[in-house]
């Protein structure tokens, strides 16, 4: 979800690499313009890049097809119900909760026995569009359509199976599973019961009802899905005036971007402060266990945690690296105390609640520190308003200004490569480094001021160990278009142009998948008017080389990206068709996000 987001709206190749591509030049012509790429290649990117697209579509190479697997309103297979989805907006609460939500964006497989051609999703939907929710653009709103728009939010977990060459989600299914806003939802590590995380709805504080904003994602080694609050603070209003708390100040809180406050008084701030504490955690599900509450585990800080990807490290301890995305802010890694134990999630109920947090200081000449959140550690002291840990994890964010950690553009996608156990990250723009004004000029991570396109940063730990203090990194990219004059757009990019790189994904052939998130009214303007639609983008991080794989409808943004183990089927979520640009994808109806599979129609494997 791009920043600020507001509800109630209704919502090229490189032109030198495309002629050499028609001049049959291919990549060896390229190459040679080019003497940073090697000469040999990796061999990891086969396929054909595709033109950008400002079709109202989702365009894939040649010998790739698409398939619309799963879209907002479409029963996920739970056995109590299956409605149908009414074109209308018709349907009412109940029947949205047992139907995929709205915003599909981080997303997960978790394969079945080990297969590659059965599995669980895991996918989250971000948010609500209450103009396109509801029957006649939500005209009438009020306590029916808050409560059917917190049984659109949240995540999904469906059944998949291939049948032959498509893909079917399997319905009736033990699995299927909404969890929303109503969703009771286990409160565990050290914030749990913590005064600040008391309510009157739940006096221990150990208990919330769902989770929202449910950007990126992650996994564990042990068979969860991590999915990561984000823009928590849209829901949070007060129906009469605050006093100053430097805390909501420090997370934006008080200007509700929805109107939920006025009708469902625990997101009023007037009324019942704390229960902002309570969002914008990492929330761990156990997808093969339907029955299991998804628990927020306190542990991982909070703010808006955007993605939550793990390392293995050489230690044997897990490291989990979580960005919070917003101008300025700050890239952490979570690493368990221990490593996880044999058994599976039923093993390793706690790991996620035993460890030490930490945040990113890059410095000069590709080095770094990692700075550990941990109370009457260096100045988060009681003197400086941190008590006890449950409140460093409460307020993680000024925790981390007091240390010193790296501003960033936007920290964002984050993945690691398990062969290299290099870590990439993604920082999506910052239109307002630089500024008069602003925060922050450059800094050697993030160099661009002001940064329009943003960029891709390579981190490695010292010895490989999830729990090092210390890192080296470079830059990977800075994205942009080479054919622009203006040295703050062209980037240097060794393929084809993009920007705003979002999600990320790593498969196990080490293709590095970059997912953008350029806002609709930038797309197709300005400096983006060469980039088309928002993309996919194969890397390959042995020579730096990029393609684009795939552009989604008009409007929408790439997210959730993952390939089966065999890496023979793409699961990607096209979210918000239709935001700021007209479109009526899939179906040519009202804009619906859903959940596409892309695979090669000889059966072989996705970017090869
Ligand atoms: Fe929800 Fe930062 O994108
Ligand atoms: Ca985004
Ligand atoms: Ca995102």
């Amino acid at each position: 979800m791009t920043s600020n987001r507001r509800i109630n709206l209704v919502p090229t190749d490189n032109p030198v690499r495309r002629r050499l591509l028609q001049a049959g030049l291919g990549l060896a012509g390229l190459q040679a313009l080019d003497p940073g790429v090697s000469a040999q290649g990796s061999g990891r990117l086969g396929f054909r890049a595709i033109a950008p697209s400002l079709a109202d579509a989702v365009r894939v190479p040649p010998g790739y097809v698409a398939q619309v697997l799963l879209r907002w309103g479409d029963p996920v297979g739970h056995a109590s119900g299956m409605p149908a989805f009414k074109p209308d907006g018709s349907n009412n609460s109940a029947e949205q909760a047992l139907q995929a939500g709205m915003h599909h964006d981080g997303m997960s497989f978790f394969p079945i026995d080990g297969s590659s051609d059965h599995g669980l999703l895991a996918i989250n939907h971000e948010y609500t569009d209450e103009s396109l929710l509801h029957f006649q653009g939500g005209k009438e709103w009020g306590p029916q359509q808050a409560l059917k728009s917190m049984q659109a939010v949240g995540a999904s977990v469906i059944e998949v199976r291939r049948e032959g060459r498509d893909w079917q989600v399997v319905r009736p299914s033990p699995y299927a599973r909404r969890i929303t806003l109503t969703t009771p939802c286990r409160i565990a590590g050290a914030a749990a019961g913590h005064v600040s995380m008391q309510t009157a709805q739940d006096p221990l504080g150990t208990t919330v009802l769902g989770t929202m904003m449910n950007c990126a994602n992650g996994w564990t080694p042990w068979g969860t899905y991590l999915t990561c609050e984000e823009n928590f603070q849209a829901y949070f209003g007060a129906s009469t005036t605050l006093e100053p708390s430097t805390l909501r100040k420090r997370y934006g809180i008080g200007q509700a971007s929805y109107p939920h406050f006025r009708v469902e008084p625990r997101f009023d701030l007037s009324k019942h402060p704390n229960e902002a504490n309570r969002f914008g955690w990492v929330v761990e599900i156990d997808p093969f266990d339907p029955a299991a509450a998804p628990v927020k585990r306190t542990a991982m800080g909070r703010f808006r945690h955007e993605a939550a990807v793990p390392h293995a490290g050489a230690d044997g301890r897990v490291a989990f690296y979580m960005s919070d995305d917003e101008p300025f802010e700050y890239l952490y890694k979570f690493v368990t105390a221990t490593a996880p134990w044999p058994g599976g999630a039923a093993g390793n109920r706690n790991l996620l609640d035993d460890g030490t947090l930490f945040v990113a200081r890059f410095g000069e000449g590709g080095t770094g520190v990692w700075l550990p959140l941990t109370q009457d550690v260096g100045p988060l002291t009681r003197a400086n308003g941190f008590a006890d840990q449950a409140s460093v994890l409460i307020d993680a964010r000024r925790a981390a200004d007091l240390l010193g950690a790296t501003p960033m553009d936007r920290p964002e996608g984050c993945a690691v490569d398990r062969t290299t156990h290099e870590v990439f990250i993604a920082c999506t723009n910052n239109a307002e480094r630089g500024r008069p004004g602003a925060k922050e000029g450059a800094n050697p991570a993030n160099p661009r001021a002001p940064n329009f396109f943003g960029h891709v940063l390579r981190l490695r730990e010292e010895r490989d160990a999830a729990g090092a203090t210390g890192f080296t990194w470079r830059i990977f990219l800075l994205a942009g278009d080479a054919t622009l004059e203006a040295a703050a757009f062209k980037g240097n990019v060794r393929g084809d142009a993009f920007g705003s790189p979002d999600n990320l994904f790593m498969d196990a052939r080490g293709v590095l998948w970059i997912q953008t998130d350029m806002s609709g009214g930038a797309i197709g303007k300005g400096p983006y008017a060469n980039l088309g639609n928002n993309q996919v983008l194969g890397a390959d991080p042995a020579t730096g080389e990029v393609r684009r794989f795939l552009t989604v409808p008009r409007g929408a943004e790439a997210a959730g990206c993952v390939l089966s183990p065999d890496c023979k089927t793409m699961f990607i979520n096209v979210q918000h068709p239709g935001e700021r640009q007209p479109s009526t994808w899939p179906d040519g109806g009202r804009p619906r996000s859903a959940t596409v599979v892309v695979r090669r129609l000889d059966g072989g494997i996705v970017g090869t």
